[in-house]
């Protein structure tokens, strides 16, 4: 959680200049809010440091993968091409945006691979959802290509991802939309709060919207306008925006020492029998959240996970038995549970979710862990960190 761990003054400050002058709502209220428009502040912000024409804040990274689907004009039975390995927002993104996911393959890069994406084409098929996992991008040369040569919407969930670049551009920005979340466990944290982006205006227009009951804010007076299109209740409250934007003030910092921190750890851990890294396209767009790194099959991760509880020695993710954040875990998807009917009970489905063929999702994930950097680590901490780690590593593979 890098974003909490730096963490004090400077969101107080924000945070005070909301509560004192009792303007919690990002709309309107000039003459209370002393000059504050903290969710616009934290816009701008994010536009600074991504390059993003347009940033739009919502309440949440499942809001903004939701303005993300519907702005770029995902709807009703579309088939929307996803990952089995993300967090379960972005396959509930598509469905409640009226689509039907439809799984591909990952790689070692952990995202959607080319091939993958090519081999779940279907004739409805009319976007992808990309998601960046943990912190780097995907291969985003031949996600382009494929793209581009089957005429697909690209979607971007960079959920994971703020901070990461793939040669110069930040995710969330090769396609049509994209979104970031700012919750709890982020690089930069609002404790609840998220960031839709884009290049294309008419996308922001309609995302902003959408976010605010269809609301246009083109009027002086929100309330007064138009409302063009039918939308809901995404909006981000002024007092989360105060901490997204003071958080969103220190990425720069949080990404160096990340990025610093996981070098000295790769470079203690390089050479380790057994073990190798996650391969990132573009080393020096890696925003540094995670070290990801494989065992050479899912059996002998299983018995490092189980060396590493027996040193006692925390902080690892895996994901594919513990975590909510791989296909194994999703009873509730395959056996579409939902509230009430959905759309999708109602359709023929592409595909049995009960019964994926997805043996290279399965291969990756099973023998992946992943470590969340911490940009509170000394020196002499990770040095015993990768100690330890390269004991439990050679333990499991006696
Ligand atoms: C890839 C991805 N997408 C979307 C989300 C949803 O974000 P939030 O928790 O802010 O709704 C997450 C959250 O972990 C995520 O990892």
């Amino acid at each position: 959680m890098p974003g909490l761990e730096l963490f004090g003054d400077e969101e107080r400050k924000e945070v005070m200049d909301v509560l004192d002058s009792k303007c919690l709502f990002r709309y309107n209220h000039e003459h209370i809010r002393n000059g504050h428009w903290k969710a616009k502040e934290l816009e701008a912000e994010v536009r600074n440091f991504t390059g993003a024409k347009f940033a739009h804040a919502v309440s949440s990274g499942s809001t903004a993968v939701a303005c993300a689907m519907a702005s770029a004009g995902i709807g009703y039975g579309d088939h929307v091409i996803v990952p089995p390995f993300t967090y379960i927002a972005t396959i509930e993104g598509v469905i409640f945006g009226g689509g039907v996911p439809v799984f591909a393959e990952i790689d070692e890069n952990l995202c959607l691979s080319a091939a993958g994406i090519e081999a779940a084409i279907t004739p409805e098929t009319k976007a992808v959802c990309l998601v960046h996992m943990c912190g780097a991008a995907a291969n985003m040369d031949e996600i382009m290509e494929v793209c581009n040569k089957h005429n697909l919407v690209l979607i971007e969930d960079a959920g994971q991802a703020l901070g990461a670049f793939y040669k110069g551009t930040s995710v969330g920005l090769f396609g049509k939309t994209g979104a970031y979340s700012f919750d709890f466990f982020k690089i930069t944290t609002a404790g609840e709060g998220g960031l839709y982006v884009t290049n294309d205006e008419a996308c922001y227009r309609l995302a902003d919207s959408y976010s605010d009951h269809g609301h246009d804010h083109l009027g002086a007076n929100r309330g007064m306008e138009q409302h063009h299109i039918l939308g809901f209740n995404y909006r981000l409250s002024e007092l989360h925006a105060a901490i997204g934007l003071a958080q969103m003030r220190k990425i720069n910092t949080i990404r160096d020492i990340n990025r610093k921190n996981k070098s000295h750890l790769k470079s203690l851990l390089a050479g380790t029998l057994g073990l190798s890294f996650r391969p990132i396209p573009d080393e020096d767009g890696d925003s540094g959240t995670f070290l990801n790194f494989f065992l050479p099959n899912t059996e002998i991760a299983q018995k490092v996970m189980a060396e590493f509880g027996k040193m006692g020695i925390g902080g690892f993710n895996y994901w594919y038995t513990n975590m909510y954040h791989f296909i194994n875990q999703w009873d509730h998807l395959k056996n579409l549970k939902s509230a009430a009917p959905l759309h999708l009970h109602k359709m023929d489905l592409p595909q049995d979710y009960n019964n994926l063929n997805l043996p290279k999702s399965q291969e990756v994930v099973g023998k992946l862990i992943s470590l969340g950097i911490s940009t509170q680590w000394s020196e002499k901490q990770m040095n015993e960190l990768a100690a330890n780690m390269k004991t439990a590593i050679a333990n499991a593979q006696l």
